[in-house]
């Protein structure tokens, strides 16, 4: 126990609390947590299903490695502790956005199923969704969207995901989306229409 604590009294119990939260915005606040390579289509795949989720009047917020790295997280770089560290943070975070009612879409590598297991434990079973947003590496690479990977080949970018640092596949993602056999569309539809049913109706149906 880390003995800087031991002055701290927590106040959960006397604060508004999520589901008087979650009946004013007429949804049910989660985690969809999207895993995968950088380039597999996370960013690009939680930018359309946030659209979607917004035009059905569902309030949400995209939590996305690049910008957390650039803010919050920038004093971390990517050695296994400081992605540890990294996600840790990303999933005590999202636990606060899930307890106002808010749907969270997190994009991050997440690379191990420790990091992966760590945030689950973190934000709650019941209120994570594990999405792998899968492509094959060879098509992240041929993609290369940032440049990222031809500079990691060349030795620019040490412990690089895929390349000079491991990827493990998750083992049991609640749902899979092959971005190299699916448009941007029809993964996004299905995403979609797997997340609905579980996050209420939203603002905007009367
Ligand atoms: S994680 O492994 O800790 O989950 P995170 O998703 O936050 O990573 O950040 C990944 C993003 O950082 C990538 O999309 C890429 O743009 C950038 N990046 C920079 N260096 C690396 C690296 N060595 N490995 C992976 N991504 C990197």
């Amino acid at each position: 126990m880390n003995t800087l604590n031991n002055n701290i009294f927590p106040v959960h119990h006397e604060i508004l609390g999520r589901d008087e939260k979650e009946e004013r915005l007429r949804q049910h606040a989660r985690v969809i947590w999207l895993t995968g390579l950088s380039g597999a289509g996370k960013t690009t795949l939680a930018k359309h299903l946030e659209q979607q989720l917004f035009d059905r009047g569902f309030l949400t917020q995209i939590l996305d490695g690049d910008n957390i790295r650039s803010g919050i997280n920038n004093n971390l770089g990517f050695s296994d502790a400081d992605r540890y560290e990294n996600i840790r943070r990303i999933a005590e975070i999202s636990k606060l956005f899930v307890n106002c009612g808010i749907i969270t879409i997190n994009c991050f590598i997440s690379p191990t199923e420790e990091i992966r297991s760590m945030a689950q434990k973190i934000i709650g079973t019941e209120n994570f969704t594990e999405v792998f947003v899968n492509a094959p590496i060879q098509i992240c690479e041929k993609r290369d969207v940032k440049g990222l990977y031809s500079r990691a080949r060349r030795g620019e970018i040490a412990e690089f995901t895929g390349i000079t640092s491991p990827f493990e596949v998750p083992v049991h993602p609640d749902i899979e989306i092959r971005t190299d056999l699916l448009s941007i569309e029809e993964s996004v539809q299905k995403l979609l229409d797997f997340i609905l049913p579980s996050i209420g109706v939203g603002s905007s149906v009367k």
